[in-house]
């Protein structure tokens, strides 16, 4: 495919680190995702640092909050120019509307359905009744009717998202490598997986991140697509 769709998650707490690695691995990825221990330690100079690489930039904030607020802190990072950032969607519609509106016009607005360290007894304990499937599938839709461009998915959900959501921008971490590091943990679900699925974005890590050979673990991945 003409666009490399696997983004880089730097994990590091140290901006000298993130930058070192992202550096190296360039070449193989289509762009670096910044999450919010990244954004809290250092801020929008870290992001302007990490954007020099020039590779696209996804902010994973994933903000949640009266519409008013989130509509400014996206208003506050659109500076940046993100390719990308989260917002979670059950913060509801208003706020979802409101922060796709704030948002610049190349930035992709993705909701982040149910986090995947929540189960359903977490669910239960919090007010949400029924499965995490379908909590997911709902929270899509909601995210669908207020405007987004897509939605944050693990890779087991995304087949069932994309029959729904044709043209979705469907973000997909958690995935592991066919036989590289954790490839044999249970119900793994490749890159290769993932995209044939209707993945938009595949977000990558430690499987490259901490590798011991970044760039081979990176080239590797991107060879399967
Ligand atoms: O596991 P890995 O290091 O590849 O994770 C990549 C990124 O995806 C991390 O930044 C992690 O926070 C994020 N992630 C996520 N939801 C998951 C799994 C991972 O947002 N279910």
């Amino acid at each position: 495919m003409s666009t490399n769709p696997i983004y880089l998650a730097l994990d590091f707490p140290r901006l000298e680190t993130a930058e070192a690695v992202a550096r190296k691995v360039a070449g193989h990825i289509g762009g670096l995702k910044l999450g919010l221990e990244f954004f809290c330690a250092h801020g929008h100079h870290g992001v302007h640092e990490i954007a020099k690489i020039g590779l696209p930039i996804f902010l994973d904030l994933k903000l949640h909050d009266i519409p008013n607020t989130v509509a400014g802190a996206m208003q506050a990072i659109h500076v940046l120019e993100p390719a990308i950032v989260t917002v979670h969607a059950g913060g509801g519609r208003a706020m979802m509307e409101d922060a796709k509106a704030a948002a610049g016009e190349h930035c992709k607005v993705v909701g982040v359905t149910l986090l995947t360290s929540l189960d359903e007894g977490d669910m239960t304990a919090t007010g949400i009744g029924g499965n995490a499937h379908d909590q997911v599938m709902r929270l899509a839709e909601l995210a669908q009717s207020s405007g987004l461009d897509g939605i944050v998915c693990s890779g087991h959900e995304v087949a069932a998202v994309h029959s729904q959501w044709k043209d979705g921008y469907l973000v997909v971490p958690g995935l592991r490598p066919a036989g590289g590091a954790m490839g044999d943990q249970k119900r793994a679900v490749t890159p290769r997986q993932a995209r044939d699925a209707g993945a938009s974005v595949l977000v990558v890590g430690r499987p490259i991140a901490r590798a011991e050979d970044p760039v081979a673990a990176a080239r590797a991945i991107e060879a399967t697509l």
